[in-house]
């Protein structure tokens, strides 16, 4: 059996706990850039008494996209109704929810790259002029109407910028890309955690848990949670260093903040395609993984972290990743794509 996972697009959702959401731009921890910029676009909206622009939001999962929709309704003081691309199979889905909107609104659609293509398309008069055509009637009967809308602030979320076609891409005013958080951040995000749960942890342990995050709150909240049962249990609750070690290499989790499946993946590459450049369906196929997984959840952050090189002939396992596995790296003997 396979130990548990800790990155998987699943497992990542499952154990979402709505009492660790931020809910002002204030508490929102990192992405310092975007809420200063959305803090300006969000007072400016209240002073004119006008909806706020349309705002995408991109990146991996778990780095708080939902979160921050939620915020930015809080902040305009309006309600917010979440759902998802895939939810909205007919353009009478979209129109039901967007007819239930009061003026200034948020509408969250999530995953709105997997929104259906005559959805998208009644969804762009409802972005551009607050308006919604929709045709009743069949055949040489159908005739299209126009309803008005409320003026509403649509935030769309993504972890696959490249999969949202051009014409709905270009109708958001303000596109974010959410980066991985930094330590200080996740230091952070822990030690908030630790409040909202009222359980103690020591300084040491909030540092070895913020590194093994993966850059992501979700996966450092998820970790408190596994730590915290191993100081219930084993422990006398409080979260030492020792405890957090102990707990995190137990669920196979190295001072890397690396699990299974980085490994898998950066063996992959390096045993079964001597380093690569390999493609990334070869990769995937080897590892047993979907492609898509592969490519938002896994590799986004083995690239920023210089584990991997993307080229135009496929993946390259980096020196990083050799030594990550204790495999030795020879100079020159791998083409190096990228120069
Ligand atoms: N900036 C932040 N400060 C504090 N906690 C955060 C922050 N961002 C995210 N979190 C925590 O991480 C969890 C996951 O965030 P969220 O669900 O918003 O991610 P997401 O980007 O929407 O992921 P997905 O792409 O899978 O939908 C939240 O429940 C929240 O507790
Ligand atoms: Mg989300």
């Amino acid at each position: 059996m396979d130990k548990e996972r800790i990155v998987t697009q699943m497992s990542l959702k499952e154990d979402e706990d709505q009492s660790l959401r931020p809910q002002t731009l204030d508490q929102y921890i990192g992405q310092d850039n975007i809420k200063e910029m959305l803090s300006v676009y969000i007072q400016a909206a209240l002073r004119r008494k006008e909806a706020l622009d349309h705002i995408l939001l991109y990146g991996p999962p778990g780095l708080g996209k939902t979160t921050l929709a939620q915020v930015i309704a809080h902040e305009l003081g309006v309600q917010i109704k979440i759902t998802s691309g895939p939810a909205i199979e007919r353009s009478g889905d979209l129109a039901a929810v967007l007819s239930s909107l009061n003026p200034g609104d948020v509408l969250f659609i999530d995953e709105i790259h997997r929104l259906p293509r005559f959805v998208e398309e009644v969804l762009y008069a409802a972005m551009e002029d607050y308006v919604l055509d929709i045709v009743i009637g069949k055949d040489h009967e159908s005739r299209s109407i126009r309803i008005d809308l409320p003026p509403f602030t649509l935030i769309g979320a993504t972890t696959r910028f490249g999969d949202l076609s051009a014409p709905l891409r270009d109708r958001f005013g303000v596109v974010l890309r959410l980066n991985y958080y930094d330590i200080k951040d996740l230091e952070n995000i822990v030690r908030r955690t630790s409040k909202v749960y009222q359980h103690e942890i020591a300084e040491d342990a909030v540092l070895s848990l913020a590194k093994r995050s993966r850059g992501t709150p979700r996966i450092a909240n998820r970790l408190f949670r596994r730590v915290r049962d191993f100081a219930e249990i084993i422990g006398d609750g409080i979260i030492t260093k020792n405890i957090t070690d102990h707990a995190l290499s137990k669920l196979g989790i190295d001072h890397n903040g690396l699990d299974h499946t980085d490994y898998r993946y950066l063996k992959a590459i390096i045993e079964r395609f001597s380093g690569g450049p390999v493609g990334l369906e070869s990769i995937a196929a080897t590892i047993s993984e979907e492609i898509t997984t592969v490519e938002d959840v896994y590799e986004p952050y083995l690239l920023q972290e210089g584990y991997i090189k993307r080229t135009a002939r496929g993946r390259m396992a980096t020196e990083k990743a050799y030594q990550s596995l204790g495999i030795k790296y020879y100079k020159g003997l791998f083409q190096d794509e990228s120069k």
